[in-house]
């Protein structure tokens, strides 16, 4: 007879070899409940997804309603459909002139995929340049151009062309010439552990892919829709790139991508080949609704301005001799431990005491804090006194 947990790993396919194996049987605003009505505060979000929280009715409503009228019905790029041009306009309402126009996806390593095709379409180039530490998606290109050689040794050969540059190193963007299509870059590298971008870097890498005529992509997969206390991170930069990669939080917990561009350049995947790009279920209309839901919300209310009010919250709660740094902005948080089996103690100790927290990537020596936007003010206090007490017990 299996038991729940044998199914999961006997049929699932698994990632990783020791999963918290957490049984969920519902989950509602910041918390997530177990089968034993164990009640857990979400620190993570599903991994910066769940923007409004779990169960937001003013997503279930989006959801609801549209599959009410039409589900899928063609592929992307066909029919008419109202959630999908709705979003893109509002969208473009609210991104800077030459980000006009958007081509929905699935997921963020497909809106990476859409972009490095379309930077090799419209500069006639092949080389892609990335950073060292970053993480882009699962899927082959994305895979390409990650940052972290221990991830893809195995899955050799990938794109070639793929170069890579130091984030927040000024010496660096000298690798970038008139044979790059493109340079793809975090506002803030997730894998590493939030790392910010530091001395106008943004800016100079700008500069350098103007003078080479190199594209600019922004890969905002894990910042985009308020999370770092604007709509989007680079707005508070100063720097506009050529193509937006968007995905995560912008389906409030919907599965949905985006890569936005000019309306000249994503033209170029209309002809020759026509059907440049294609996705079957891409900007899913019940996954634009909810997006759509989404971003009017986070445009109508004050969520987005209460994330850096949020984030003082958290860093002054979280002041403790074993925290040797927190990095990140607004609601990306890492906190450094400096130490991976104290690390790991809290992830694992915390999910006992009722509290979600999450690992990075590449990095053992620090863990995640993602909330949704909508937390409280008493659940992040509440949140913080959990890894305090952990922290202060004697290891
Ligand atoms: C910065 C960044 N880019 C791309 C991705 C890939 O997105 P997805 O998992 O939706 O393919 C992620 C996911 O963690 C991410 O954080």
């Amino acid at each position: 007879m299996f038991t729940n947990k044998d199914l999961f790993k006997t049929f699932q396919a698994q990632t990783f070899p020791y999963p918290s194996c957490l049984e969920i049987k519902s989950a509602k605003g910041s918390y997530i409940i177990d089968i034993n009505n164990k009640k857990y505060l979400d620190f993570v979000a599903g991994v910066s997804a769940n923007t409004l929280g779990h169960s937001n009715p003013i997503i279930n409503n989006a959801v609801k309603n549209q599959l009410e009228k039409y589900s899928h019905v063609m592929v992307y790029g066909e029919y008419i459909q109202s959630p999908q041009y709705k979003l893109a306009k509002l969208l473009a309402d609210n991104l800077p002139d030459k980000l006009n126009t958007t081509y929905f996806v699935n997921s963020g390593a497909e809106a990476i995929e859409g972009a490095i095709k379309l930077a090799k379409r419209a500069t006639g180039r092949s080389e892609i340049i990335s950073c060292k530490g970053s993480y882009h998606g699962s899927t082959h290109g994305a895979l390409s151009i990650m940052g972290n050689e221990e991830q893809k040794t195995n899955y050799r050969p990938l794109l070639p062309d793929c170069n890579t540059i130091e984030y927040n190193s000024e010496e660096s963007l000298e690798k970038i010439t008139n044979k790059t299509a493109a340079v793809v870059i975090e506002i803030v590298q997730g894998g590493t552990g939030f790392i910010t971008s530091k001395n106008n870097f943004l800016q100079k890498v700008r500069q350098k892919c103007n003078n080479t005529e190199t594209l600019l992509i922004f890969d905002e997969i894990q910042t985009c829709y308020g999370r770092l206390g604007t709509l989007f991170g680079f707005e508070q930069y100063n720097v506009v790139p050529d193509v937006l990669c968007i995905a995560k939080g912008m389906g409030a917990g919907m599965p949905i991508g985006a890569f936005i561009s000019s309306w000249n350049m994503m033209n170029l995947l209309t002809y020759e080949p026509k059907l440049g790009h294609i996705t079957t279920f891409g900007g899913h209309p019940v996954n634009c609704a909810a997006s759509l839901a989404c971003l009017q919300h986070l445009l109508t209310s004050n969520i987005i301005r209460e994330v850096k009010i949020k984030e003082e919250l958290f860093r002054t709660h979280l002041s403790h001799p074993k925290i040797k740094e927190i990095r990140g902005k607004g609601l990306i948080l890492s906190i450094e431990l400096g130490d991976e089996k104290l690390t790991k103690k809290v992830v694992e100790k915390s999910l006992d005491n009722g509290l979600i927290l999450f690992y990075f990537l590449f990095t053992k020596t620090s863990f995640r804090i993602t909330p949704p936007l909508t937390i409280s003010d008493k659940e992040i206090i509440k949140g913080c006194k959990i890894i305090i007490d952990l922290l202060d017990e004697k290891s």
